[in-house]
């Protein structure tokens, strides 16, 4: 009978520990960041931006800036909503989808700090209004228009005196939601949406795409100075060059990274990471393939877990009675 009283205690403050303490400890150290799965009407910013009005208000400083911001960004999300209730046309859409090839070519050319990303699965990877947002203004999309004075300095900025009619952004949104989706791997998830930024050399995958294999030396050599070049211009960028993310899956939790991709600007004040407007689809992949290269024997240590638990269930109860036989005569 002692033993398990023993046995009661022990398992009652390992519950403790991890229920109760632990979370708690999270709680404390980071911030509890909502999310809002993946979708982009705008609720994150403008209540960013009417947390900012008030703390500007507090304050006394910069409020009639934090009032402009704040209108700004109601009037841009009031916009993007408008849009995404136009009916698109498929077949006038892949038209202008030519001028998004204009720099979305694959031709791998660096413009203004990355590589524009391959578009080949942007209709399975993004969220519909995002869509419409990166379209209308980029830098507005993805939450770092405090970075431009005026849109236009984006690299992406050109593409609103492009295609500004709304009919028009409907049609090329349609486009790529019907044509451009399809059936996306993990990799060309990642690929698609971070590797212009993030390394992942766990993978052979950098800023210029998956490493390829060489016979010569001096060829391997001529490379890796490329990448070097490129991840120049990133830096130049961003300010700093994004983290390799390899082992990241095992860094940050998965309420972390959900929320932080969603909306670095949710978890790191000020930080350059542009929102990227992934889907929960989109996301999925992306967990998907930082899962697989980051702790690739996560399925296997899952199914074994069982196995290992009913192990030693079976193997408490016959020392149970082990001890219970070789006592017997004790008492
Ligand atoms: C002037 C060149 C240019 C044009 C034209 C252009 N893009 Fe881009 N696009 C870029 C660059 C550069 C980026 C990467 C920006 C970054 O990562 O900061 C990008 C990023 C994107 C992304 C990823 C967005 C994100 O936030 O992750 C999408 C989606 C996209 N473009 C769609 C389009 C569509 C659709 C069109 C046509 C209507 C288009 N682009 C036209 C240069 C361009
Ligand atoms: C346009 C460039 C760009 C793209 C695209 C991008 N990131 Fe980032 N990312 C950054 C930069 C810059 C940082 C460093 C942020 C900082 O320290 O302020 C960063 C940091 C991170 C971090 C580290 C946060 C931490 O814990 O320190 C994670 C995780 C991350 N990115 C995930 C992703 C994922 C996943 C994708 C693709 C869905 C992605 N990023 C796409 C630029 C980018």
């Amino acid at each position: 009978m002692r033993e398990l009283k023993i046995l009661a205690v022990v398992v009652f403050f390992a519950l403790l520990t991890y229920y109760g303490v632990e979370p708690y400890a999270h709680s404390v150290m980071h911030k509890d960041v909502e999310g809002y799965n993946f979708t982009y009407d705008g609720t994150a910013d403008i209540q960013e931006a009417t947390e900012a009005l008030e703390e500007a208000q507090a304050s006394g400083r910069n409020v009639a800036k934090a009032q402009a911001r704040l209108e700004v960004k109601k009037a841009f999300w009031s916009e993007v909503d408008k849009i995404a209730k136009i009916p698109g046309n498929v077949a006038n859409g892949q038209a202008v989808f030519g001028t998004c090839l204009a720099c979305h070519n694959g031709a791998g050319v660096n413009m203004g700090g990355v590589i524009p990303p391959n578009l080949d699965h942007a209709g399975a990877l993004y969220d519909k209004r995002y869509l419409i947002a990166v379209i209308k203004d980029p830098a507005m999309a993805s939450n770092v228009d405090h970075k431009y004075e005026n849109t236009m300095m984006h690299p992406m900025g050109s593409v609103t005196a492009m295609v500004s009619d709304p009919q028009q952004i409907a049609d090329v949104v349609a486009y790529m939601l019907a044509k451009k989706a399809g059936d996306v791997t993990p990799k060309a998830a990642y690929e698609e949406a971070c590797a212009r930024c993030h390394a992942m050399r766990y993978s052979k995958i950098t800023q210029l795409g998956e490493t390829p294999s060489f016979t010569d030396e001096k060829d391997e050599l001529a490379y890796k100075i490329k990448v070097l070049q490129e991840q120049e211009l990133v830096e130049a960028y961003m300010g700093k060059l994004p983290p390799d993310l390899s082992m990241i899956i095992r860094a940050r939790s998965t309420h972390f990274l959900e929320t932080f991709v969603e909306n670095p600007q949710s978890q790191l004040e000020g930080t350059s990471m542009p929102r990227v407007g992934l889907s929960q689809a989109g996301y999925d992949k992306v967990h998907e393939y930082l899962t697989e290269i980051g702790d690739p024997s996560k399925k296997h240590r899952e199914a074994l877990g069982p196995w290992v638990i009913g192990f030693f269930v079976i193997f408490s109860i016959l020392a149970y009675l082990w001890k219970k036989h070789h006592w017997r005569d004790l008492h």
